[in-house]
């Protein structure tokens, strides 16, 4: 193939960093590539909050559930659904947003950082940084939107520690590729013949990296979590922003 897909297939995340700090230009590329990408109706319903500060590091590493790689790496992103310049655009010209308030703006702005997230994981990795994406910025929402002075109609999507590897870390195997692509139409036979062979797949791997006690396999792993919401803060938080969901 080519060098960016090569690299692409090659990711794993960090959760390992150097006390070493990355120039603000590199931060920069990595933001401005998150930019380029697509959004939805050119809304660009995204914002990144770049925090190098150490104590808002330590603060953040301790809200998202104790993650000691945030206040290590020595620089944390946050990517805001944001859904306030729109909502400027709207006071400029009378035209009153309601898209917020609705679950298809939610997926819309979801789309967009998921895109722009993405974007920057492929740009810091081809620099030789090293990434982990960080959900639980949802964890305790309300103290990081205050901590980060989010304003209405924004919400902490995600975070992503940025920093250079202090190990290689390992590849994380997928589910087979068969049940990942569908053909024209979804192949529930696909999947459902998938979950064995993966489990068997993933406790292998875990045994490998001395982590099948904790995980097991990919089935009990995830259905453990998917067992409760495990971020329940989010919603009264989403509402409090002016999210409410119809
Ligand atoms: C939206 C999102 C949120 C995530 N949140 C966390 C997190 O809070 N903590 C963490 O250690 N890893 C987190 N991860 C990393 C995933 O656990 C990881 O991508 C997955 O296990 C696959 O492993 P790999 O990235 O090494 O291939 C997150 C990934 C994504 C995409």
């Amino acid at each position: 193939m080519n060098n960016t897909i090569e690299k692409i297939k090659d990711h794993r995340s960090i959760r390992q960093y150097l006390d070493k700090d990355v120039p603000d230009e590199l931060i920069d590329e990595i933001i401005k590539s998150a930019q380029a990408m697509p959004n939805s109706i050119n809304g660009q319903q995204t914002s990144v909050i770049v925090v190098r500060d150490k104590a808002k590091r330590e603060k953040l590493a301790e809200l998202v559930g104790n993650q000691p790689y945030v206040a290590k790496a020595p620089v944390f992103l946050v990517f805001v659904m944001d859904f306030y310049r729109t909502y400027l655009a709207g006071e400029k010209t009378g035209f009153n947003q309601v898209i917020h308030e609705d679950i298809e703006g939610i997926l819309a702005g979801a789309t967009d950082v998921g895109i722009a997230l993405g974007a920057s994981v492929i740009a810091a990795e081809s620099l030789g940084l090293g990434i982990v994406p960080i959900g639980g910025i949802r964890q305790n929402p309300e103290e990081v939107i205050e901590l980060l002075g989010l304003p209405e109609y924004t919400f902490p999507m995600v975070g992503l520690v940025v920093g250079y590897p202090a190990d290689e870390s390992h590849k994380k195997p997928r589910v087979p590729f068969e049940s990942f692509k569908h053909n024209e139409s979804y192949d529930k036979k696909a999947v459902e013949d998938s979950i064995d062979v993966y489990d068997e797949k993933m406790s292998k791997y875990l045994k490998e990296i001395g982590r099948e006690e904790q995980e097991v396999n990919w089935s009990v792993f995830t259905s453990r979590i998917y067992q409760s919401v495990y971020y329940p803060k989010v919603k009264a938080a989403t509402i409090k922003q002016g999210l409410k969901t119809k």
